[in-house]
């Protein structure tokens, strides 16, 4: 950011920002005034709220998941008692590690994954144990071999949980499949025994509705042995508004009532003017329609950064493509650093145009070197002319580095 501003030129492929031109500041201006207008729901949208979420957000938040996870209304998995609402669902993320783990205890995670998640527990004091990321997931073999040597060295019994970013990964693009999903839980619940207690499935599912291409996958939550070992979190920034900072997610006994202690102590209840902005949207419809609306911007989007990437950049260079979200994920060959302090890091800077070194997604993990040949490029917030731009800038930069 701080190099966006000082150089007027500068393309920014790197933060994970959404589409500017398609918020949704009509449909807000009119709900907001359709709010405020009347006293009955003026006043209470102005006045302080329940500490984990108003309900009626909460219901229709609930019902929303049910109807992506095809399950009934009365499904004791999905229900509005089990959900919160959250300041975007990066508070609920901290909220819930503050709550399950104490300084030095473990959490597995995607290698790589959410640079921010990452911060949080270092934060914390709290230590991560990266799990290779391939194209369709998680390597499961890998996340056995990690909870083996955790077992033999003693480690298992700080691990609480594993950290999954299950749609169109923050940094890669990746999901992970049902199928697999239902794997990872039935193996972490196998080392429970040896833990002394339960290792949570916490699935991000940050990306879920930026989806252009394929059908939706279930969440964890309709995995079997989900009960109590699922926590879901979501967000409407993504797919709504990010300056909105309404998050959700479904949180098992106890953590729910721990949570929303943690969250009583933060803030006692998000914004409530902005939940009822949220209610409305859903309840009108009007949220769906502008889901619809973005999944289609981000698609065509997405093509012209595809394109440009075929065009511009080196054969060398390995892409990973994604059917939703807002990233390209891009493997330079192996010797070639791309990171912070690298040769290609400054040319592109001096070239003006600026991405996420892969490497600061990766956790600090004793057992592995951090790889630097890889770059997070980002379609969500700069133009279609300037992904181009953008793309032709880098991929120059790339070519003289391959040559
Ligand atoms: C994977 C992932 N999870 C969670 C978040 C937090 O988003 P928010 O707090 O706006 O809901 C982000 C934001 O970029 C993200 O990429």
């Amino acid at each position: 950011m701080q190099a966006a501003l000082s150089r007027p030129k500068l393309i920014s492929l790197a933060a994970g920002f959404t589409d500017n031109p398609t918020l949704p500041t009509e449909i807000s201006r009119k709900l907001l005034d359709e709010i405020l207008r009347a006293p009955e729901t003026g006043q209470p949208a102005m006045q302080y709220g329940i500490t984990a979420g108003e309900y009626n957000l909460r219901e229709l938040t609930a019902r929303h998941l049910q109807k992506l996870d095809g399950v009934n209304p009365a499904a004791p998995s999905h229900s509005p008692g089990r959900l919160m609402i959250t300041g975007g669902s990066q508070q609920l993320l901290y909220m819930t590690l503050e709550a399950l783990c104490d300084e030095g205890d473990i959490i597995l995670v995607e290698d790589p994954t959410y640079f921010v998640f990452l911060s949080i527990l270092q934060s914390r004091g709290i230590r991560a144990r990266g799990v290779k990321l391939e194209r369709n997931g998680i390597d499961l073999a890998h996340l056995g071999l990690v909870l083996q040597l955790l077992k033999k060295s003693g480690g298992l019994r700080r691990v609480k949980a594993l950290y999954l970013v299950s749609y169109f990964q923050n940094p890669t693009g990746v999901s992970t499949s049902f199928e697999k999903k239902s794997r990872i839980l039935k193996m972490l619940k196998s080392f429970e025994g040896a833990a002394g207690h339960p290792i949570y499935l916490l699935e991000d599912g940050a990306y879920r509705e930026l989806r252009f291409d394929g059908p939706d996958i279930p969440s964890a939550l309709m995995a079997p042995g989900a009960t109590g070992r699922v926590i879901y979190t979501g967000t409407y920034s993504k797919p709504f508004a990010p300056g909105a900072r309404i998050g959700f997610g479904i949180l098992p006994e106890p953590l729910f009532t721990a949570v929303q202690r943690v969250k009583g102590n933060h803030d006692f209840g998000t914004a409530n003017l902005l939940q009822q902005l949220l209610a409305r949207a859903l309840e009108t419809g009007l949220y769906d329609e502008h889901v619809a609306k973005i999944q289609k911007r981000y698609r065509q989007k997405a093509q012209v950064m595809k394109q440009a990437l075929a065009e511009h950049f080196p054969p060398e260079v390995e892409i990973w493509e994604s059917g939703g979200g807002l990233y390209f994920w891009a493997r330079l060959p192996r010797k070639i650093s791309a990171g912070m302090n690298s040769g290609v890091f400054k040319a592109a800077l001096e070239a003006d145009v600026l991405y996420v070194p892969g490497e600061l997604c990766y956790a600090d993990d004793p057992a592995r070197r951090k790889p630097a040949n890889e770059m997070r490029i980002s379609f969500g917030s700069a133009s279609g002319e300037n992904i181009s731009e953008g793309i032709k800038r880098l991929g120059n930069v790339l070519k003289k580095f391959i040559d």
